[in-house]
């Protein structure tokens, strides 16, 4: 069982979605339902499963739909026709009581624009979530000051939203999420709004806890470094369509059409393709010239073997962490993965 699965959800804004339901099913374009009827669609028919521990990403344009995505998940946004299954429970179907308790316990959220209490202080804002919890003002502000630490507030804790900059208070969207340790986060955009340095920084922080941790993360970002970085799937929306699902390789080397082609095509392969995603496995191989061989590790990026390999001219031979002889990349294989279907 996935720990999330969406199936078949179609949200369509304004006043009476149902009605526009059969266009849209029909295969109207967006263009043409706001044109002919003045409804946005939002979602088209979107199916997706994400798996415990992973961290799904979620990319598209401004508009796209990754916003209304995201918050069906929690139900900040109820679907007009599809099922959102999180952990076997469909959660359309929870009682009011349920889904405070399903918000408080099961999931956290970063929102694109933050989404602080205005008057409450960073510490309060961060220590929120363990509030709704019912836990005890001395221990909620031990936790919260723990991850104001984290993302590197600390001696602001006293001060109110308005006293900090974008970038901090998306910090401080982040550090609250943090604290109620949910297994499921959603962050809509939550690296957006900060420098390359510390965004850079905070994709770190994700990982590793991500590595400890192993959450459910699904995550949404407009910047294909970022999700090439992060993602162990990245679901790619165009006009509220899911266009291609796949692993970060997966979508560069097989982009599902042109708009993800358009994404994908100055993307530095070398820097995000491992050597065992292009060898030959060892039992394949014959023929090879094994005279010239450089080592590579199976877990290596292109980029930190492909100078010696290109400069000796020689072919690459994979190994695992023991040692031992996974496969091969001949030095022509190499050099057409960085450009093949582009
Ligand atoms: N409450 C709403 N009422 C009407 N239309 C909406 C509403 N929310 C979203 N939309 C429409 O749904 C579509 C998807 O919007 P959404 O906010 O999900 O995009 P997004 O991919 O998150 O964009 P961005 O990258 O700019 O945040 C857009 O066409 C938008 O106009
Ligand atoms: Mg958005």
């Amino acid at each position: 069982m996935s720990k999330i699965e969406i199936n078949n959800v179609y949200k369509i804004f304004g006043n009476n979605p149902k009605s526009v339901l059969p266009l849209v099913k029909d295969g109207s374009s967006k263009e043409e339902i706001l044109e002919n009827t003045g409804h946005t669609v939002g979602l088209d028919n979107v199916s997706m499963k994400i798996e415990e521990g992973e961290i799904f990403v979620c990319m598209g344009l401004s508009g796209s739909g990754k916003s209304t995505l995201i918050r069906h998940l929690n139900r900040l946004i109820d679907p007009t026709e599809g099922e959102i299954i999180v952990e076997g429970t469909d959660v359309l179907t929870l009682s009011k009581d349920k889904l405070i308790d399903f918000r408080r316990h099961k999931m956290s959220m970063v929102f694109q624009r933050f989404g602080l209490f205005p008057h409450k202080t960073v510490i309060q804002n961060v220590g929120y979530g363990l509030e709704m919890q019912g836990i005890t003002e001395n221990e909620r502000n031990k936790t919260a000051m723990e991850k104001i630490e984290s993302v590197g507030l600390s001696g602001f804790e006293n001060q109110y939203p308005n006293q900090l900059s974008g970038g901090m208070q998306q910090r401080v969207g982040l550090a609250r999420a943090l604290a109620t340790d949910t297994d499921i986060m959603l962050m809509d955009e939550a690296f957006s709004a900060l420098d390359p340095l510390i965004r850079s920084d905070m994709q770190k922080q994700l990982l590793d806890l991500q590595s400890q941790l192993k959450k459910t993360i699904v995550f949404i970002t407009h910047d294909l470094d970022e999700s090439l970085r992060l993602g162990d799937h990245i679901g790619i929306l165009n006009a509220g369509k899911l266009v291609q699902v796949g692993r970060p390789v997966d979508i560069i080397m097989n982009p599902a059409d042109d708009y993800v082609a358009a994404f994908v095509k100055d993307v530095n392969r070398a820097k995000v393709i491992k050597a065992k995603v292009i060898m030959t496995p060892k039992d394949k191989v014959n023929g090879m010239d094994k005279t010239n061989l450089v080592k590579v590790q199976e877990d290596q990026f292109i980029e930190e073997f492909l100078p010696q390999v290109v400069c000796t001219n020689a072919n690459c031979e994979v190994v695992d962490k023991q040692g031992n002889v996974k496969g091969y990349i001949t030095n022509k294989e190499l050099k057409e993965s960085l450009t093949k279907g582009k």
